[in-house]
């Protein structure tokens, strides 16, 4: 670790003097040897690490498996945190750098893919595990059309030691516990909600491991509301081998439904964030972006940190409205929030459809 933290410095050290020589100081930021262009020169270095994490981690820039797992990677690194004190570190990838003992935690289950993935390019990187994590999140995030651009800030020192264990949620937890939880770490209800935003891109692999990659809505490569939604449908099949801990029924055959989803979108305290997500792109993508840029600098000074965000790829926009599945509709929805009314919304036509794996 304490190498790779040196090469790092050297990397970024040397990233900057090259910029210096080459740099255009113009009002807007500088130009990178690589010909990019960025606010801050010391993220020229960072450049030729997203291009490696879009070939070599997600398959040529794809909003894929891997990209939901780094996605998720940020959450369950960041969340180890208490604004209390007394747990870990928050979002300094402690998760990545001590990869043994927090793969090893339950609410962990299935991480190790994308710890694997990431590890050889972390260490190639040269950058700090906190960095590298929650850099590939963003990446990765933006490969997904319809995502909002996420912000980077880089600087964050090596991690000290491990989160410890039971600071995940899980989706067994109430939706009490679950609050209690985020509330812990410092955030509301609403930023929950908003985070949650990120199961439009998700499967599950571990929950029922007869049928890994199953999806939790419709369009798990589209970072767009359909999981508010369908998360809302009622529930009738398990689409495994029966129902599973953290399970509940189904509305589509080939779509998991966590538990946790299923209460936070009916609770009385999060209902009305929950539908408000429905249809509504602009409103998801800013409180998501704003949810995740807190997240991502959790129990980091930020007073420390540079602002690369315009090292993140610009994501292709999703502009059309959402569907109901085939052969559902409004009837369908177990709605909660009775305050608000339901954007109107078309129905794909044909057959009830089987989600595909991811
Ligand atoms: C109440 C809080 C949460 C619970 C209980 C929860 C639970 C889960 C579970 C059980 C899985 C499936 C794991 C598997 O079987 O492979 C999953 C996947 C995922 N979660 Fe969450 N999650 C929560 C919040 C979040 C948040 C806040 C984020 C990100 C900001 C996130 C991002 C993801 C992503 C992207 C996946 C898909 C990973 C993949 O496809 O490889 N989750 N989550």
């Amino acid at each position: 670790m304490a190498f790779a933290r040196l090469s790092a410095f050297i990397t970024l050290a040397l990233g900057a003097t090259l910029v210096s020589a080459a740099a255009t100081t113009a009002s807007k930021g500088v130009v990178c040897p690589t010909g990019q262009r960025t606010a801050n020169a010391a993220c020229c270095a960072l450049f030729p690490i997203v291009d490696t994490l879009q070939q070599q981690l997600f398959d040529g820039a794809e909003c894929g498996e891997e990209a939901h797992s780094a996605l998720r990677l940020s959450f369950h690194d960041a969340i180890g945190f208490s604004i209390h004190g007394g747990k870990g570190g928050g979002a300094d990838g402690s998760i990545l750098a001590f990869n043994t003992t927090e793969n090893a935690f339950h609410a962990n289950g299935g991480i190790d893919d994308i710890t694997d993935g990431q590890w050889p390019l972390f260490l190639q990187s040269g950058l700090s595990a906190g960095d590298f994590v929650h850099l590939a999140a963003a990446v990765g995030t933006a490969n997904c059309p319809g995502a909002p651009r996420l912000k980077f800030f880089m600087g964050r020192p090596a991690p000290k030691a491990p989160a410890p264990d039971l600071t995940v949620p899980e989706p067994t937890d109430s939706v009490t516990a679950i609050l209690k939880r985020f509330a812990d770490a410092g955030f509301s209800p609403q930023e929950a909600v908003a985070l949650l935003a990120s199961h439009t891109i998700a499967a599950a692999d571990v929950v029922d491991p007869s049928i890994p990659g199953t999806p939790f809505d419709s369009t798990p490569g589209t970072f767009d509301s359909q999981v508010f939604l369908e998360v809302l449908l009622k529930g009738k099949l398990f689409p495994g081998a029966g129902e599973q801990p953290g399970e509940v029924l189904s509305p589509l055959a080939g779509e998991m439904r966590l538990q946790s989803d299923f209460a936070l979108a009916r609770d009385p305290r999060t209902a009305c964030f929950w539908q408000e997500m429905i249809d509504n792109q602009a409103h998801m993508q800013n409180e998501f972006k704003n949810a995740m840029a807190k997240l991502q600098v959790l129990g980091q000074d930020t007073r420390k940190l540079i602002d690369c965000s315009d090292v993140v790829p610009v994501p292709q926009p999703f502009t059309d409205n959402i569907k109901f599945p085939a052969t559902f509709s409004k009837k369908d929805l177990e709605l909660a929030c009775p305050r608000l009314p339901l954007p109107n919304i078309a129905t794909v036509a044909g057959p009830a459809p089987t989600v595909a794996p991811v």
